[in-house]
């Protein structure tokens, strides 16, 4: 018996022996059509190649392609379990040719694989060719030598192949197997022909054709081939069984499950066991490839066949969560050919298991209103569209599940029903909304969001991709179309630009697109918390709804931001070591250029807590662990030691970042629920520098920082000041600290000598300078001074000194200092009933510009604002004592 792994590695050999590059299969998340909710077929990858987009790797290749057909156009969910040959996860084997072989080669090798390599009976072979491909009939005759009668020609759309509704198609011709007697069903092409009997292995495409909106609009370049042979239904044939679910893979599945669950895999159990065997294998691919279950897009495709899945475990009294208990059997079964698949194991397995923890909950519930409102239903019967919506809404329940569940009862759920009470469930939600007063202008986001739901973020694993545009908006209105120069905002079904939220800044980049369209995006916001607003100008060509448009982020901007988040992060826990558990997140900002981080805590940081925070911080940079991300419930999240920030509200699934070294318990140095993009290793943070500390209002701190490239020039920028100051001293730099202390000593003691000198001066200087030129006025001795840059401090003691000297008389002394005066006046005791210091100083005060002045009668000083009329003050003395009428 060949093993399915066995087949596999023959096919690939085969045509590697024909010149044919093995080519490894692709993730199941297509990178290059965002019109594709997965890879579905093996040309997929390769839909660049034959339009000529891309260079061909190779001018044949030959893979093995992970496929999923579940949600959007080719969806087969709903047969899994019930049909011989419906998968919702399968191989695709395939031989490409890139303008190399046409269908001649094509043919000619495929009969030779069929029938010499893996010797299948050429009597129980038939294909099928496109009504009007005569070429196509010829070349079977004369390769197979067939009889007439079993290359049959078929007319409708099944023997032309499209990817979809745009992109490569062109005929194509089928190989069938004839299961023999007896299995019910008829030829391709006859009444019987749904039957399980013949069973198409291997389809033919003679790519030729490019279509647009399922219209032919040209020739591909070369023409082409494109081939896809099942794996499963292969082995099938080669194993000598009748159903996919009987090929040595899926036993090994169901075995396993029979043996945990303890029940046969017979009667009413056989399509349980099926279906939960198939839908382990399409979400532990996915989960290996990236998707992770969500309430949207992909994930919510993840998230119900996970949940069909795991209804039937339950539905055959599986006690406890299964489906993770079955990911090492696959793993053995599949890792070898998919290595991705053996190193996701863990994620898979933890995830797995969560959901259908989660799961379980819910499930009681939900069936026990479904066993209520079912009670008295017969077959044929209809569940009302509203139950299945309470299910729906209530136990999150989906549609199909709900489906599934009636399935076997005979009873069907009025799906119109369904439709009515969703529709009416948004309509009271938009008008609830509409009563919350929030501003008119976010009505055109509503509307989006509830046409289109929400955009899927493809950015936490890569940086450009396709996506298509699903409204435009310009003006604050919805457009159709936008042109050169003009300011537009672009949603489109997915997008690896993150939109502002959680404090992270929303990416820029580029937008591109066919006929010279170019967008420059400066930002991205994410209005009702689920759209990605992409703005942007328009620099060329045009851009509609509905158009397929290439997605690039500045990816390099985007590092700043990742390091700088992450940075926050490490931050966050350094404040809690160092400062205590008190400290919350009060709000934070994660730009490009910086991170700003407020908390609470009563009071400033001394230098050296921020010495320690920022070293700490740095320490936890410097050993470079993996940065991780786990999607867990809040609850969960929490109870494992997550930070979660106070008042913020969650959704079903929060991402867990884990940073930084595993402490007591195995918790890494920060964990935190965050939807944040972030480092790969908190090494690639760089440098981390606090450049300033301070307070914004009471009780809440702001920490600015710095990470890599940023933190580094800013530590250059202060090395350079420090050399440019070492230059103007005249020294290295090492040494401006001694240098500048002794500069400060120095000015302190030049200060001391020169307040000494001009004191000295004023007195007539020490060094026996004349005295200053004491005059009389009506018998009286008067000395009047004016000192420039002399402190008003030195004015008492140097009158002192005038009225020493003069014995008898009038001192008035005025000191200018920056532009303005102070102005004394003494007057000795002998003369104070003749003159009082008050109103001496009063009338130079007035000449200075100034009000008052005031003091005792021997004493008194004030001053003015003109110090430029400093001898004008000393004049209004000198004319006050010459008024003074002679006793
Ligand atoms: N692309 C072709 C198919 O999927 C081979 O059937």
């Amino acid at each position: 018996m060949h093993s399915t792994n066995d087949i596999r590695r023959a096919f690939l050999d085969y045509f590697a022996a024909n010149d044919h590059l093995p080519v490894p299969s692709a993730p199941l998340v297509p990178y290059n059509d965002p019109t594709l909710m997965f890879v579905n077929a093996g040309m997929v990858p390769f839909k660049n190649v034959f339009t000529g987009l891309e260079t061909p790797p190779a001018p044949r290749a030959a893979s093995s392609q992970k496929c999923v057909r579940a949600g959007g156009k080719h969806n087969d969910l709903d047969n899994v379990g019930y049909t011989a040959r419906h998968l919702t996860f399968f191989e695709m084997l395939g031989n490409f040719s890139f303008g190399d072989y046409f269908k001649d080669r094509a043919i000619e090798l495929a009969w030779n694989l069929v029938t010499k390599e893996f010797g299948l009976a050429k009597d129980r072979l038939s294909v099928t060719v496109y009504h009007t491909d005569d070429e196509a009939w010829d070349l079977w005759k004369r390769i197979a030598g067939l009889p007439d009668e079993r290359i049959i020609r078929i007319a409708t759309k099944d023997n032309f192949w499209a990817m979809g509704a745009d992109g490569p198609c062109g005929p194509c011709s089928e190989i069938f197997w004839d299961h023999g007697p007896s299995i019910a069903g008829g030829p391709p092409g006859s009444p019987g022909e749904d039957g399980d009997r013949f069973v198409e292995i291997w389809n033919l495409v003679f790519m030729q054709y490019l279509q647009e909106a399922d219209q032919i609009t040209g020739d591909l370049p070369r023409p082409s081939i494109d081939t896809g042979m099942g794996l499963e239904r292969i082995s099938t044939v080669l194993q000598g069984v009748h159903s996919v679910f009987e090929t040595d893979t899926f036993r090994k599945l169901t075995e396993a499950s029979e043996d945990l669950i303890g029940a046969k895999a017979e009667g009413e159990a056989l399509a349980s066991h099926r279906v939960i065997a198939d839908h382990l294998r399409s979400t532990s691919f996915l989960l290996a490839d990236g998707v992770l279950p969500s309430n949207e897009g992909r994930g919510y495709v993840l998230r119900r066949i996970m949940r069909r899945g795991m209804r039937h475990a339950h539905l055959l009294g599986a006690r406890d969560p299964l489906m993770h208990r079955l990911v090492p059997t696959l793993v053995a079964e599949m890792g070898q050919a998919y290595p991705d698949l053996a190193r996701a194991q863990p994620l898979i397995e933890e995830t797995l298991e969560r959901e259908e923890v989660q799961f379980r909950r819910t499930l009681d519930n939900g069936l026990r209103l479904l066993d209520e409102a079912t009670r008295g239903l017969g077959e044929g019967a209809e569940l009302p569209g509203e139950t299945a919506f309470k299910l729906y809404d209530t136990y999150g329940f989906p549609y199909d599940l709900t489906e599934d569940a009636l399935r076997a009862r005979g009873i069907g759920v009025d799906k119109a029903g369904f439709d009515t009470a969703m529709a009416a469930q948004k309509a009271a939600a938009r008008a609830a909304w509409k009563g919350s007063g929030a501003a008119a202008d976010d009505e055109v986001w509503f509307d989006i969001a509830e046409r289109e739901g929400g955009s899927e973020f493809t950015g936490y694993t890569s940086t450009e991709g396709e996506g298509r545009v699903v409204a435009l908006v310009v003006d604050g209105k919805e457009v159709q179309q936008a042109g050169a120069g003009q300011n537009v905002i672009v949603l489109t079904n997915q997008t690896p630009f993150y939109g502002e939220s959680g404090g992270q800044t929303g990416d820029a980049g580029t937008i591109t697109g066919d006929k010279g369209l170019a967008i420059v995006i400066a930002d991205t916001a994410k209005p009702l918390g689920r759209l990605h607003a992409m703005r942007g100008k328009m620099q060329s060509g045009r851009i509609s709804v509905g158009d397929t448009v290439h997605l690039k982020i500045d990816a390099e901007r985007r590092d700043r931001i990742r390091a700088n988040h992450s940075a926050t992060h490490l931050l966050h826990a350094a404040l809690r070591n160092t400062l205590g558990e008190h400290i919350t997140q009060k709000g934070s900002l994660v730009a490009e250029d910086r991170l700003r981080f407020d908390f609470s805590h009563p009071k400033a940081l001394t230098a050296e807590e921020l010495a320690v925070v920022e070293a700490e911080v740095n320490a936890e940079i410097r050993h470079n662990e993996q940065v991780t991300t786990r999607l867990m419930t809040p609850d969960d999240a929490i109870a494992a030691g997550a930070m979660a920030l106070f008042g913020e509200k969650y959704g079903d699934e929060v991402r867990v970042l884990s940073m930084g070294r595993a402490g007591d318990g195995g918790l890494n140095y920060s964990v935190e629920l965050c939807g944040g993009t972030h480092v790969r290793a908190t090494g690639d943070i760089g440098l981390f520098r606090i450049v300033s500390e301070s307070a914004v209002s009471s009780g809440v701190r702001r920490i600015e920082a710095l990470t890599g490239e940023a933190a580094r020039r800013w530590v250059v920028g202060r090395e350079e000041a420090l050399k440019s100051v070492a230059a103007s001293l005249k020294t290295a730099p090492e040494e401006v600290e001694a240098r500048v202390a002794a500069l400060v000593e120095d000015r302190r003691r030049l200060e001391r000598e020169l307040a000494e000198a001009k004191k000295q001066l004023a007195l007539g200087g020490g060094g026996g300078a004349a005295p200053a030129a004491d005059e009389e006025i009506g018998g009286v001795k008067f000395s009047g001074q004016v000192f420039q840059g002399m402190e008003a401090k030195e004015l008492r003691g140097l009158l002192d000194e005038a009225k020493k000297r003069l014995g008898s008389g009038v001192a008035a002394i005025a000191a200018v200092n920056d532009g303005r005066a102070a102005f004394a006046v003494a007057v000795t005791e002998d003369l104070t009933s003749r003159f009082n210091a008050v109103d001496l100083v009063r009338a130079g005060v007035a000449a200075l510009g100034g009000q008052g002045g005031g003091g005792r009668p021997d004493m008194a000083q004030g001053g003015g604002p003109d110090g430029g009329k400093a001898d004008e003050a000393i004049a209004a003395v000198r004319a006050a004592l010459a008024a003074e009428p002679v006793a």
